[in-house]
């Protein structure tokens, strides 16, 4: 939430910057800014409200400098306007600071500056801490800035320049992520990496408490109490060309398209034919451990919270043990009993969601052993959980998550066939599911294939202003998330429910103009949703069914279908969830939405 980042070098600062947020955009996108400078000329500062597009139409090729801080701005205080937008400067002008996170004692230590004659121009909490560095400068920017710190109470990342000390950021963590980039004569500042992959691959991680001071011949991490920090340089996996669109309109659609590899490459060298079970080497549990385990839970928010619901049918059903997934904004405030025998999963694309994080601090607190199940390496939950799986599905860069999601699904289902080969399943089912498991890149390849069936469905539908998503079972979380894709990009309204539990409620909004999209495996359940199919039609409602090849019974019930192939009953969340991520997208194309960059959403949420 919210992009930082800073260059020092040799290059035209601005240009780096603004190439920076442009790959930052993702994070935070209402407004964005940059201030730049070079030694003995005036810093030159430009923001704006809107895109990095209109950031870059005030920035002529004239901004001269050769370092500066930059921001893209996902409001938090204050309404979105140019004077909201950071970077945010001192009232001398003096100090410039770019700041992501909240500072949650920010009217307590802004009515003390007042009182001393401070009068401040925007509405932001940020605004304060270059108010405080400039009260406070010493001569040495470091110094300052550890000095302050500790007044600020709340979360941030922070970038700050200072007018007489041209060439230097110093940079500041506790609670929103920072990481540097390591050039050759040139140094990087970024809330990811994303935003510095084009320009290096060395990359040094920012803990919780850590300061940083960067020119462009090198760094220095500290600690508030001035104590050196020695950092290892780590190697960025990603490649520059894995955050390009290669040809899609949208990074939602190629991103959804791109799940034919990314499943493949989450079950690579992690099934295992001959002994017919799963293996997930970063778990850091050896086998009798794992056999010890009596529960799971499974923390997490948004679409990561709707894989980790599935995640927990599928341990409860195929390994026999209690699980269950919680909401971690939830399960953070209500004083959770954490017990030995218990694992805890966290799961989070970004590995940075801050209630996630949290959820996980306090759960380990607590004495809980906590597993990580993220795709961003080097991201603060994948550092601070106490072993755990990479998805390695890539960058995912469009705010809507997809191949994240069936990604975060294809570890669970090795975990589920691991426990459960531990325990009562057999050698021939193991067998029987790892081979049903190793097709289904080719089945979501031949959905995909079909993407223009799903084409003109949305062109059909989206004119309605509501929706039911409905499934059972395995699939009722997959209806869920169906929902919740609408939503977030085309923002129709959507409700994904059990189709059993619509008669407790939603069936009050059932008539002609309300859709139904039913997802109907050839499951144990099939029947009983095909029966809850018929009620919703005995309303008059209109009905799309997602369905198995070769099923005419829910062909002749609904006004509309869309057949994926036939898979293990188990499995079919993988196959159902694909059509509702193409509906959502093409929805929202049909209504003219920013698809990558939906209204008011962050793709990666670092505050509470
Ligand atoms: C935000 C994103 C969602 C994501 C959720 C959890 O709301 O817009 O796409 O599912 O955060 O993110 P995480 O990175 O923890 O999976």
């Amino acid at each position: 939430m919210c992009g930082i980042v800073g260059y020092c070098g040799a290059r035209a600062a601005s240009e780096v910057l603004l190439e920076g947020l442009k790959r930052l955009e993702y994070r935070g996108y209402d407004s964005a800014g940059i201030c730049v400078g070079s030694s003995g000329t005036d810093f030159e500062l430009l923001k704006r409200k809107g895109k990095i597009r209109d950031l870059r139409e005030i920035v002529g090729k004239d901004v001269a400098g050769t370092f500066g801080i930059g921001h893209t701005r996902w409001a938090t205080h204050g309404e979105v306007n140019d004077i909201n937008a950071h970077p945010h400067t001192s009232e001398s002008g003096d100090v410039v600071i770019v700041h992501n996170g909240i500072i949650e004692n920010y009217l307590e230590l802004r009515t003390l500056l007042e009182k001393t004659g401070s009068v401040f121009q925007s509405d932001t909490d940020s605004e304060v801490i270059a108010y405080l560095i400039e009260k406070y400068y010493s001569g040495n920017l470091e110094e300052t800035v550890r000095k302050v710190l500790p007044l600020l109470k709340g979360t941030y990342g922070i970038a700050v320049l200072h007018k007489n000390e041209p060439g230097k950021i110093v940079g500041a963590r506790n609670g929103s992520p920072l990481v540097l980039g390591v050039g050759n004569q040139e140094m990087f500042l970024a809330s990811d990496v994303t935003a510095i992959l084009a320009y290096t691959k060395n990359a040094v991680y920012l803990n919780d408490g850590e300061l940083v001071t960067l020119t462009s011949e090198g760094y220095r991490t500290f600690d508030i109490h001035d104590t050196l920090i020695q950092k290892q340089v780590e190697e960025i996996g990603w490649e520059l060309e894995q955050i390009e669109k290669k040809g899609f309109d949208h990074y939602m659609e190629k991103e959804i398209h791109e799940q034919v590899a990314s499943i493949r490459r989450a079950f690579q060298g992690r099934l295992n034919k001959d002994s017919a079970t799963g293996h997930l080497g970063g778990l850091n549990m050896l086998p009798y451990e794992l056999l010890q385990v009596k529960r799971v839970v499974i923390i997490a928010a948004g679409t990561s919270y709707h894989a980790g619901l599935i995640g927990a049918y599928l341990i409860e059903k195929l390994a026999r043990i209690s699980a269950s997934a919680e909401l971690s904004s939830e399960l953070r405030y209500k004083n959770p009993v954490v017990e030995h025998d218990t694992l805890y999963f966290v799961v989070s694309q970004s590995g940075e969601t801050a209630d996630t994080l949290y959820a996980m601090r306090e759960v380990q607190r607590k004495g809980g052993r906590v597993l990580g199940l993220c795709n961003v390496i080097g991201s603060t939950i994948a550092r601070e959980s106490n072993g755990g799986v990479y998805l390695h599905s890539g960058p995912e860069i469009a705010v809507a998550s997809t191949k994240a999601f069936t990604s975060q699904l294809a570890i669970f289902y090795i975990l589920a066939l691991s426990l459960a080969r531990m325990r009562h399943l057999s050698v021939e089912d193991g067998l029987r599911i790892i081979q049903a498991l190793e097709k289904l890149p080719d089945h979501i390849q031949r959905i995909l294939d079909q993407a223009d069936k799903i084409e003109e469905l949305a062109k059909k539908y989206h004119i309605y202003n509501n929706f039911l998503f409905l499934g059972r079972g395995l699939n009722y979380p997959v209806a869920m998330e169906g929902a919740l894709k609408l939503k977030e990009i085309s923002y129709i309204h959507a409700e994904g429910y059990s189709a059993a539990e619509i008669k407790h409620g939603p069936i009050a909004l059932i008539n002609d103009t309300t859709p139904s999209l039913f997802l109907v495996p050839d499951d144990a359940l099939r029947d009983k949703v095909i029966t809850n199919m018929k009620e919703v039609k005995a309303r008059n409602g209109r009905l799309i069914a997602v369905a198995v090849e070769g099923d005419t019974e829910v062909a002749d019930i609904a006004d509309d279908v869309f057949f994926i192939p036939h898979t293990d009953e188990i499995l079919y969340p993988f196959l159902m969830v694909v059509p509702t991520q193409l509906f959502a997208y093409y929805c929202a194309i049909e209504l003219g939405r920013d698809v990558d960059q939906p209204r008011n959403l962050a793709k990666s949420v670092t505050v509470e």
